[in-house]
């Protein structure tokens, strides 16, 4: 079985072919990407109307990339997911009208998927794909959880974000010290200059018996601080300001997942999104994970923010295991809101769920 993914959640337009057998994990075949990073950098952000449009411009041709690439002709698609929230809703829209009209013209279903069910599950197309159950720490530009994970579909909510996500922290940080947008890479970047103990930031929450993470006080610290660097031409000081502060949500980040990992007794740790990506991240919970007996996975680097390749990974796993809802009349609803706890047995449209065959 042959699944084309699309995703259009947000700033990236990403097309992937995934191939399923009835049982093991999916491969992946071919996967194309365009990122709109250069055009929101002008604006400090994404701004979603343009996102959109350039979706528009875009999906098409990295579909047909694919599918060249794959050697795969369109009738060889046996179902098409697309990413069906959270995210933008025009952006969002942008992906299921093409999904719909491809699938219907195909007479194949239409398969709408949470999209951080996609990250989370993106380790399993790495060199050393987990196995269930695991704890997963989600860190994306929107959302910092982290989840017990049985099987898909199978999600138990350990611990949220009471304000700003991990990739929100980084972000804004990285605004307050004058570096361009994303700033996870950069801030990253400036902060291999810098020395990660020269200042004190605070690390919310942590002494309280949670797994919850709170960022927006780290925020407000940085901001004092690069307030008073505003103006003066010292380098090494903002470079200094940008370790530390990775530093202090490093910190967090992998305390709380080694806190998670305790709590749920699971020895596997899944690491997913964009913040993902963070080299001191991952080498701090190596080393944690390694002294406390556990295993942690992420996906391959080009992997960990967002792409087409985990939404079609996502749809192929439902569908192996039947839990796949297909849209009804190629009618498609997106939910730029969407509770990763809604979307598991079965996902998406209400109603029971319906086998596709393999
Ligand atoms: O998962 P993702 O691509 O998009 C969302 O679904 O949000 O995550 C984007 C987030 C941004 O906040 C970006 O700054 C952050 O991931 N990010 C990083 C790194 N690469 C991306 N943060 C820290 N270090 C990185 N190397
Ligand atoms: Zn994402």
């Amino acid at each position: 079985m042959n699944v084309l993914g699309i995703e259009t959640s947000c700033d990236e337009t990403g097309v992937a072919l995934v191939r399923a057998d009835a049982t093991g994990t999916p491969r992946l075949l071919a996967h194309a990407l365009h990122s709109q990073i250069d055009m929101h950098a002008a604006y400090g952000g994404v701004v979603p109307e343009l996102a959109s449009r350039d979706h528009i411009r875009r999906v098409v041709p990295l579909a047909e990339q694919v599918l060249g690439r794959a050697a795969i002709p369109l009738a060889g698609i046996d179902a098409v997911a697309y990413t069906r929230g959270p995210g933008l809703a025009g952006a969002l829209l942008v992906g299921a009208g093409l999904a719909c009209a491809l699938a219907a013209a195909l007479a194949r279903p239409a398969i709408g998927v949470h999209h951080l069910e996609g990250h989370l599950l993106s380790p399993f197309l790495s060199a050393e794909p987990p196995s269930f159950p695991f704890v997963a720490l989600l860190v994306s530009g929107g959302h910092t959880q982290l989840l017990r994970v049985d099987d898909v579909g199978r999600y138990r909510l350990l611990g949220d974000t009471i304000d700003d996500a991990a990739g929100e922290a980084f972000d804004k940080s990285a605004k307050l010290l004058g570096l361009g947008y994303p700033g996870g890479p950069a801030l990253a970047r400036l902060a291999e200059f810098g020395d990660p103990g020269a200042y004190t930031l605070p690390r919310p929450l942590l002494n309280r018996d949670t797994l919850d993470f709170s960022f927006a006080g780290l925020k407000t610290a940085v901001r004092t601080h690069a307030v008073k660097l505003e103006g003066a031409t010292c380098e090494q000081a903002r470079a200094d300001l940008a370790a530390s502060t990775q530093e202090a949500i490093v910190d967090i980040l992998v305390r709380r997942s080694l806190g998670a990992l305790e709590a749920t007794g699971l020895a596997s740790l899944v690491v997913a999104g964009g913040v993902g990506a963070n080299a001191l991240l991952r080498c701090r919970l190596d080393s944690a994970c390694a002294r406390a007996g556990a295993r942690v996975h992420y996906p391959e680097l080009a992997l960990c923010t967002d792409n087409g390749a985990m939404i079609a990974l996502a749809a192929a796993m439902r569908l192996q295991r039947g839990l796949a809802t297909p849209s009804a009349g190629y009618a498609f609803d997106v939910r730029p809101r969407w509770p990763l706890e809604d979307a598991g047995q079965p996902m998406g449209v209400a109603g029971s769920p319906q086998h596709v065959p393999l």
